[in-house]
């Protein structure tokens, strides 16, 4: 049988940070980096899994499966196998050879990418008819219950869902989801802090425990709180006293979070962008004094785009604590965006930052060998 290539995408999210696990609202866009997969059917019981980032490869072996977790890249591909079998699926022998294009690191969800890329592969190359939202589903459980981060599922969701030239406004409750047009005269500028803190892991996990304590306390007050995208900016502050002043600056976080990804949706189609770009301040600000999942670099290259010409507005995103910032620049003030933003970060930092123009593009597909794009 002739090989097959496939690819998913990394994700840039616009606004609606850490509200995924909230049961809230997020805006992610798919963007054009991408993990490659080319499989090789084989006929042996067993699928070998090959990086050429890293040279390396990892044998999944059906007649004597890992089953924990190996601190180690291929730790998303296996958990997306072992996720599989544990379904009952029955897979078919493959060789995997895996190419990544999504900056590790950065905040930009190569880890989904490789998670939904090897399922989507699998699932094709054994013909398992599996739905793509149970594909998302399952590779947030790979890396919740594999790989040890509990994360929501707004990565895995857009890499399958995302549409070129559209942002996806995500229900995370429902997984109901409306595809927004971008703009065509700005582009969407993802820099990189090029840093990552130690705590990124540790701390998401905690911010979950907040969350979750927050929901407890504040769903014995209202009844009907199930997480905290069921309460509102007023109830929160209604109930202030009752919370840790820890504990209520998260949720306010979440809370106003939800309340923006709504505003900034309307914005988007109004064609909006000056009322899009405050609310994506907002959003950074949020997460920077309630959240308090931002760092120095991200400030300092969110403050940098602020004294911009042509720069509607700046945010971190993802989870934080490194990674990139995401920015809506005119298109014809992009050039000197990178300019000044560079000069300015490298000054403040002593690094140097990457700049990524990013295009919305479709979620994870098959591709003919043909349309396969070469290295970098
Ligand atoms: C990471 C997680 C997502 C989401 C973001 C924060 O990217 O994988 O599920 O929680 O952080 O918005």
């Amino acid at each position: 049988m002739a090989p097959r290539t496939f690819r998913a995408p990394g994700r840039v999210n616009l606004i609606g940070e850490h509200t995924d696990y909230n049961d809230g609202f997020v805006m992610p866009a798919a963007i054009n980096f991408s993990t490659w997969l080319t499989l090789f059917p084989l006929s042996e019981n067993r699928i070998e899994i090959y990086s050429e980032n890293f040279q390396e490869e990892v044998v999944f072996d059906f007649d004597n499966p890992q089953t924990a977790r190996a601190k180690h890249w291929s730790d998303y591909a296996i958990g997306v196998i072992v996720m599989l079998l544990q379904d009952g699926c029955k897979l078919r022998g493959a060789r995997l050879v895996i190419r990544g294009e999504v900056p590790l690191g950065a905040g930009l969800s190569s880890s989904a990418a490789l998670e939904v890329v090897t399922a989507y592969a699998l699932a094709a190359h054994s013909e398992l008819n599996i739905e793509n939202h149970e594909l998302a589903k399952l590779c947030q459980k790979a890396e919740i219950e594999f790989v040890g981060a509990r994360v929501g599922i707004m990565d895995q969701f857009v890499s399958l869902f995302g549409e070129a030239n559209k942002a996806l406004l995500l229900d995370c409750r429902s997984l109901e989801y409306k595809l927004l047009p971008l703009p065509t005269d700005a582009n969407l500028v993802v820099c990189n802090t090029m840093v990552k803190h130690e705590l990124a892991a540790s701390a998401y996990n905690e911010r979950r425990q907040q969350c979750e304590e927050g929901v407890r306390v504040l769903s014995g007050l209202l009844p009907t709180v199930k997480a905290l995208r069921d309460v509102t900016p007023d109830q929160l502050e209604t109930h202030r006293e009752r919370l840790e002043e820890d504990v209520y600056r998260r949720c306010r976080h979440i809370v106003t979070e939800n309340v923006r990804v709504l505003a900034a949706a309307e914005a988007l189609e109004q064609g909006d962008l000056g009322r899009f770009g405050e609310l994506m301040y907002e959003s950074h600000r949020s997460l920077r004094d309630d959240f308090e999942v931002s760092c120095l670099e991200l400030d300092c290259l969110v403050e940098q785009a602020r004294c911009v010409e042509g720069v509607f507005g700046a945010r971190m995103t993802g989870g934080g604590f490194g990674g990139c910032t995401v920015n809506l620049v005119a298109r014809d003030s992009v050039e000197g965006f990178k300019h000044l933003v560079g000069d300015g970060y490298k000054k403040a930092t002593g690094i140097v930052p990457e700049f990524y123009i990013c295009e919305a593009v479709n979620g994870a597909e098959e591709v003919s060998n043909e349309e396969e794009q070469g290295g970098d």
